[in-house]
């Protein structure tokens, strides 16, 4: 079995976007009620005493978007400061990030992966499905001041949608020549809305290795990261590209994480929710450590049962009922 050794923790629900692939606008979302997370104190208590002495090292803060979490910076130095923590990321839109960059720089943040799934500010603002004045130029300079405060590698995340970004991929791969940025492209996966995506709505991996070898060459890279990227790089070039393959291969074999909800569910699987188990009722029952890593330690040993049998790779029939923004993605 795997080690399961990194724990990406979602926290919060809530996004300023509304990108058509995880929370379309037509979608009718239920949010959690501020009581109904986790909070900053029940996250760390949860660390020290249930994910650390099982050996997680790993952790990563997502959202829905993270950045309107209040008490964010606190609580990443707290995770930081945490002697056990090896890698301390987060994954966000970055839209708000100009302002809090530095802050969580100096927190202790080590990494940071932000979507960008177009360079183009229409195409963009129809993504995250913004009618107002564009928000690109914000999100652009977020990630600049990213970089300029000291994230260095940057990963910039594109999830590729036919029809829509699939005609930027050469100047998206472009960015990494001349930036040390990682710019990793996802394939769009019909997860919590099959009626809106249809049966076969994304494009390999390897066509898009293909187009961009074509171009500008395309070598081997060195991997950064726990994820399930392949790397590679164009000749000479600074950063590098990564390809996540979840729709036309199945990487569950290296899989190295489960996933915490905002209201503190824990699920072995993005997309199987088999076996999960409700953290936060846990722990504000009482329900003592012991108890509580028992039962997490029997949802790792379910997990590589659960990701090889109930998920059938390549398609959209994973076994769960909540969205990507209220899993966490
Ligand atoms: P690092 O490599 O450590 O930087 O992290 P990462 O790539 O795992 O993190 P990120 O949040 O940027 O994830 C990028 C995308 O990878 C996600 O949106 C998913 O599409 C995909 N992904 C990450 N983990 C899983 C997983 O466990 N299963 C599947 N099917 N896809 C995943
Ligand atoms: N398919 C692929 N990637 C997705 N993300 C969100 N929804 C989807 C989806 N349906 C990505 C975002 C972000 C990461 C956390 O998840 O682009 O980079
Ligand atoms: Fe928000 Fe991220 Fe989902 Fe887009 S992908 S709606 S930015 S949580």
């Amino acid at each position: 079995m795997n080690q399961i050794d990194y724990l990406r923790i979602s926290l919060i629900d809530k996004c300023n976007f509304r990108c058509q692939y995880c929370m379309p606008e037509e979608a009718e979302l239920d949010y959690l009620l501020s009581q109904e997370l986790l909070t900053n104190q029940e996250i760390t208590t949860l660390l020290k005493n249930i994910f650390i002495p099982l050996g997680f090292t790993k952790f990563r803060l997502t959202g829905g978007e993270p950045l309107l979490r209040p008490g964010l910076v606190d609580l990443v130095k707290e995770i930081a400061d945490l002697p056990q923590t090896q890698d301390l990321s987060m994954t966000t839109n970055g839209f708000l990030l100009a302002k809090q960059a530095k802050a969580l720089y100096d927190a202790g943040l080590n990494r940071l992966n932000i979507s960008l799934d177009s360079l183009n500010p229409e195409t963009f603002d129809r993504i995250i499905g913004n009618r107002g004045r564009s928000r690109w130029q914000q999100t652009w300079q977020g990630i600049q001041t990213a970089y300029q405060v000291g994230f260095n590698p940057l990963k910039l995340n594109v999830v590729v949608i036919p029809g829509v970004n699939e005609t930027e991929i050469l100047d998206l791969a472009a960015l990494t020549i001349e930036r040390n940025w990682h710019v990793r492209f996802i394939e769009f996966m019909p997860i919590g809305n099959p009626e809106l995506f249809g049966d076969r709505a994304w494009i390999d991996s390897a066509e898009l290795r293909t187009q961009i070898g074509n171009r500008y060459g395309l070598e081997s890279g060195a991997v950064t990261g726990n994820g399930p990227a392949d790397v590679f790089q164009i000749p000479g070039a600074k950063g590098t590209l990564g390809f996540i393959s979840q729709m036309s291969e199945c990487f569950c074999d290296r899989c190295n994480r489960v996933r915490l909800s905002a209201d503190g569910w824990l699920r072995p699987c993005l997309l199987n929710e088999t076996g999960q188990i409700d953290l936060k009722t846990a722990l504000r029952n009482r329900i003592s450590d012991r108890e509580i890593r028992q039962q997490v330690q029997q949802l790792l040993h379910l997990k590589s049962e659960i990701n090889f049998k109930q998920r059938d790779s390549g398609t959209n029939k994973g076994i769960y009922t909540r969205t990507m923004s209220q899993i966490g993605g």
